[in-house]
């Protein structure tokens, strides 16, 4: 297909769109916020198991796992169905989408693609993720250990792990872009520093996986 006879048709933005912009990227930051605050509970099981049992007890005596576990599920389908009106769903939505992004040998285009791509990956495994704990109250260190251990979930976190940071460093670093705290001239420092985020992430879940397969249950 000739690039010439590319066209992304691309409405004028009204303001019902713009505040739907503005919710998904609201939605957006609280959920990267969740995300980091569970990885930091459930890495305290790398410092002790009795701490993050310690935590689980006091944010189930809140209601807070009760609760909020179906609310974060909730704000991620609509965080999900927010995001899917730009999402290029139809074959000659998604050429067109890829044409344009080779021809302008767009960076940020390539990025919306994989945000496409993890978002869904997050979608399916988040749910049945929330669901199983959810299914399995109260969280004990005890039972995460066997379910790396014995139940086969390693490689179902890791993949999850990946795209939720993947996705979440990408929208941050789009968000950083919307508000020009990432400009032109500062922009390859901003991507060093979220591949520093995405180190860490890597670092605190294998640090976590290691601890719960060496637990003695
Ligand atoms: C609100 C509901 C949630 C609860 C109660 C919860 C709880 C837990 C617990 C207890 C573990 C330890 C492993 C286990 O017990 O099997 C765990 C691991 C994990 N969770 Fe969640 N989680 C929730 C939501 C999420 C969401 C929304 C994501 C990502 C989008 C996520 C990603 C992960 C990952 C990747 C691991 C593996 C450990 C790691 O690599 O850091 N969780 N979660």
């Amino acid at each position: 297909m000739s690039l010439q006879n590319v066209t992304l048709h691309v409405p004028p933005k009204d303001k019902l769109s713009g505040r739907l912009d503005v919710l998904m990227m609201v939605s957006g930051f609280l959920l990267a916020l969740f995300v980091g605050m569970h990885m930091v509970f459930v890495g305290s099981v790398i410092i002790s198991p009795k701490l993050m049992n310690a935590l689980a007890w006091f944010f189930e005596e809140l209601y807070l796992v009760q609760i909020g576990g179906p609310v974060i599920l909730l704000v991620m389908v609509g965080h999900f169905i927010l995001g899917a009106r730009k999402m290029p769903f139809r074959q000659k939505e998604y050429v067109a989408f890829r044409a344009h992004s080779k021809m302008m040998h767009h960076t940020d285009t390539t990025l919306w693609l994989v945000q496409v791509a993890t978002a869904i990956i997050i979608l399916v495994m988040a749910s049945i993720h929330i669901y199983t704990m959810l299914d399995t109250l109260p969280i004990t260190a005890a039972k995460s250990a066997a379910r790396i251990q014995h139940g086969n979930w390693m490689p179902f976190y890791i993949v999850l792990l990946a795209a939720a940071a993947i996705h979440i460093v990408i929208g941050l670093y789009r968000i950083g872009v919307k508000f020009a705290v990432v400009t032109r001239e500062n922009r390859p420092k901003a991507r060093k520093f979220m591949v520093y985020l995405l180190v860490a992430a890597a670092v605190i879940s294998f640090l976590t996986h290691i601890r719960l397969s060496l637990l003695t249950i």
